[in-house]
């Protein structure tokens, strides 16, 4: 690996931009130096890469994926192989995906297995947040052995999917007061899954069976419900901290707003296809089409005002973070299970690929600066989630995760232009968006140059996490 010198470039952190070199030794970042001491100090390096009129930011860290996920009588077509080696042509070099328990199941066969699955198949480093389906004496016990020997800092609760992750109030009352005690994260899908299922029902049995019914019987009110919910039981719990994923709805952002003006530590992430893709475009789509979008919470209607507020959340730091819910399905076979019935369809979208990208552009139409798209999709996840300083940030002693970033480019994405991930169609098919991913390195090793993967599969290692960073 050597030493690498990456020279002229600009490096973007949260707290700035600025023209600096970066040298990296082996799996580290060593230094920053204004570039003319590069010379005064005589400093050398094996291989020196010139990023002149580039961005050198964080590789990208997602907090939020789902790599060979079992849902219903499938699973989610990336697997950890073929993830990892998509998330790292995006600039991602950190993922953290999920090991699940459900009801009678223990929590640490759960992680263990996802360990096996995972182990020596990643291009890029790797953690776990622990899904609890079944909270009962067993799994509470569990939360301290997670946190304290396994590095997996945070659990996740479902208030959706009832019969399957579903946990009722009590339950995730119980989990956020064991979780708050200990500094873990209470990460919570936040839908009425009960109300959600009698909507369900009735569609079905009107014969509204179209891939748009899946959101029409997920409506924001019940996602703003939850929210409100999870928000209060938090509280209750002794301000347990709580993390709000995939948060795609006004109605959400509000109560997720008004917890944090509180003070309470609440946080929430919000993905791409919230901010870009919306139920009448895409959803709504003829025939079967709109399957390629159902994903849960639901794409929003963009006659209402989500979107605009998302933004608005990115910016004023109400939403916090940017991940994907990676979580993708082929339409062959596998979309296609709920052809005549939305409620068959399995609910994800791909987009590991695509996160940094999609949020740059948000850069580009002045929605969020250069600072806050490296703070919310690289720096802010590594420390709400305990990976930081080692990740999320180019700084002396932290790991060698470093994107090169070419802004005068332009990415086309689509399934026969830049297009990665295991799955036979893309979400954000024909979008063309400014900026490219030139060079990626993780732990100073090169996975993308020159329009190829060059890394290695089980380069990636797992990475135990502390507490988070975040915590007011
Ligand atoms: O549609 C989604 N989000 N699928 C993945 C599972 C989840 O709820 O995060
Ligand atoms: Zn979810
Ligand atoms: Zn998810």
């Amino acid at each position: 690996m050597g030493r690498i010198l990456i020279r002229n470039g600009t490096v973007v952190s949260p707290s700035g931009s600025w023209a600096a070199d970066v040298l990296v030794d082996g799996e580290i970042v060593v230094g920053l130096f204004e570039p003319s001491a590069v010379e005064a100090l005589g400093i050398t390096a094996d291989r020196t890469i010139d990023a002149a009129a580039r961005y050198v930011i964080p590789g990208g860290v997602d907090v939020h994926t789902h790599m060979q996920l079992p849902m219903g009588p499938t699973f989610s077509s990336d697997t950890f192989e073929t993830g990892t080696i998509a998330a790292a042509w995006g600039g991602v070099t950190t993922i953290v995906d999920f090991a699940s328990q459900q009801v009678g199941e223990r929590v640490m066969d759960g992680l263990e297995a996802r360990h096996g699955e995972a182990a020596g198949n990643c291009a890029i480093d790797y953690a776990f947040h622990q899904t609890i389906g079944g909270v009962d004496d067993e799994s509470l016990l569990a939360i301290r052995q997670l946190v304290e020997r396994e590095g997996v800092s945070s659990i996740k609760l479902f208030m959706a999917y009832p019969g399957a992750y579903y946990s009722d109030d009590g339950q995730i009352l119980r989990a956020m007061q064991v979780a708050g005690e200990l500094g873990v994260m209470t990460m919570m899908h936040a839908e009425n899954g009960i109300a959600i299922d009698v909507l369900r029902a009735q569609a079905i049995a009107k014969g509204d069976t179209d891939p748009i019914f899946h959101a029409l019987t997920r409506p924001p009110e019940l996602e703003g419900e939850a929210t409100h919910r999870a928000v209060q039981l938090a509280k209750v719990a002794g301000d347990a901290p709580l993390y709000i994923v995939h948060l795609s709805a006004a109605d959400a952002l509000e109560e997720v707003a008004r917890a944090r003006h509180r003070g309470q530590n609440v946080f929430a992430e919000t993905c791409p296809q919230y901010l870009w893709l919306s139920l009448e475009e895409h959803l709504a789509q003829p025939g079967f089409e709109g399957a390629k979008w159902v994903c849960s919470t639901p794409l929003r209607s963009s006659h209402d005002h989500h979107q605009r507020d998302l933004w608005t959340g990115l910016r004023n730091d109400d939403l916090a973070v940017v991940s994907t819910d990676h979580c993708p399905f082929c339409m062959k076979d596998q979309k296609e299970l709920g052809l005549g019935d939305f409620t068959a369809i399995p609910n994800g979208i791909g987009g590991v690929e695509h996160r940094m990208e999609l949020m740059f552009q948000g850069v580009v139409n002045g929605e969020i600066t250069l600072e806050r798209w490296v703070e919310t999709c690289c720096t802010t996840p590594a420390r709400l989630f305990g990976m930081h300083p080692q990740k999320g940030e180019i700084l002396p002693g932290a790991d060698a995760d470093i994107v090169i970033w070419d802004p005068n480019a332009t990415t086309t994405i689509g399934i026969n232009d830049k297009h990665h991930m295991n799955m036979d169609h893309s979400a954000f098919e024909g979008f063309v968006v400014d900026g490219r991913v030139e060079t990626v390195m993780s732990r100073g090793k090169i996975l993308i140059e020159n329009d190829q993967f060059v890394g290695t599969v089980g380069h990636g290692q797992f990475l135990k996490r502390g507490l988070s960073a975040e915590l007011r």
